[in-house]
């Protein structure tokens, strides 16, 4: 049995490609037999930039709604709140950091990509992966599923583990990265990769007549609706192929290509898809999000329940190896 362990930023309500290219997929992965699976969202780590406790618990009740309404099985799997697991994860931070070399932190991208404004760089965000080793750490993960940009993070996890384990005694699992390498790029409605940053995502949770709205707001060029046009260069296209089923993009991509068939109907159809492929997505985050947040609660207070009982157990082997038991 293997245990597979990730973290999620609590960065929002995620929106089409966080669905497709980074949710579903995981979901996946943690139903395939003979996994156990620990899901967590990293709100400890979104306070290195989120000053507002408003928008925090927000973007946090809806990410976690999000992985509900997708199909998330917590009866699978174990799903979380960092901080509300108790201060483990907090205090395994110190204790790495008191193992960690200073140039081995100072070299992370993360870092890096934010060393010529200094002053904006709080120590939080400094030690961000010591913290991510923490949380993987705790739990004794074999694998863990990230995308491309996490790689050196999970390199430094390792390192840590590996540095604990010579110092002390056999502690940690050192861990090994899954890395998403062909990480599926959905277009956004300007046809640049979807993005929260970018403004040009597609909202699946929102109610029809807005949903429809954005599907309407899809970039087209100016080519007559009587003149044939080619599928492979429409974003429309390119959407609806994502999410419907073969026959039926088979079916738009001679419409496409015969002519007498607009932009207008192709994004009436993908509003369609998009409608029946997640209804019952769309029912269940209205559920957790706006009619029953106790529920959500519930559901996270359980998994931090279960996450508690393996966090403790760790935390008191390394507190006895370190010599302060
Ligand atoms: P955003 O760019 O909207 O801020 P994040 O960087 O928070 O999204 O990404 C969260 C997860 O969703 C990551 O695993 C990322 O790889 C995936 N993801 C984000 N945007 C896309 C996209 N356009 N296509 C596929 N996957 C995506
Ligand atoms: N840093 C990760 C990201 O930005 C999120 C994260 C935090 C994580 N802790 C983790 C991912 C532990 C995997 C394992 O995407």
């Amino acid at each position: 049995m293997s245990r597979i362990l990730t973290g999620i930023q609590s960065s929002g309500k995620p929106h089409l490609g966080n669905i497709l290219g980074a949710i579903l997929p995981a979901i996946q992965l943690s139903e395939q037999t003979g996994n156990e699976s620990f899901l967590f969202i990293a709100d400890l780590h979104s306070l290195t930039s989120i000053k507002n406790p408003a928008i925090l618990r927000e973007n946090t009740r809806a990410v976690a709604a999000a992985w509900l309404a997708c199909g998330l099985d917590t009866e699978k799997v174990t799903f979380y709140r960092q901080s509300r697991v108790g201060a483990y994860h907090t205090e395994l931070t110190w204790y790495l950091s008191c193992l960690t070399p200073y140039p081995m932190l100072a070299d992370a991208q993360s870092f890096k990509d934010n060393a010529d404004r200094l002053a904006d760089v709080n120590a939080g965000l400094f030690i961000y992966p010591v913290l991510m080793a923490s949380d993987i750490l705790l739990y004794d993960a074999d694998f863990v599923p990230v995308g491309k940009d996490q790689k050196q993070h999970l390199e430094m996890t390792r390192d840590m583990a590996e540095t604990f384990n010579r110092t002390y005694d056999e502690t940690f699992v050192v861990p090994e990265g899954r890395i998403d390498e062909r990480l599926m790029v959905i277009p956004g409605i300007d046809g640049q990769k979807m993005s929260k940053s970018y403004g040009n995502y597609i909202d699946i949770f929102l109610p029809e007549k807005e949903l429809q709205k954005i599907t309407k707001k899809i970039l087209s060029d100016s080519t007559p609706l009587e003149t044939p046009k080619n599928p492979d260069n429409d974003i429309t296209f390119k959407l609806f192929s994502l999410i419907a089923s073969e026959s039926d993009t088979e079916a738009m991509r001679q419409n496409y290509l015969k002519g007498g068939y607009g932009y207008g109907h192709a994004k009436q159809a993908f509003f369609e898809v998009l409608k029946t492929r997640f209804t019952k997505e769309r029912e269940l985050f209205n559920y957790y999000y706006e009619e029953n947040p106790a529920a959500l609660e519930q559901k996270l207070q359980e998994g931090e329940a279960k996450a508690r009982v393996v966090a403790a157990k760790k935390i008191a082997d390394v507190r006895e190896k370190m010599g302060i038991s």
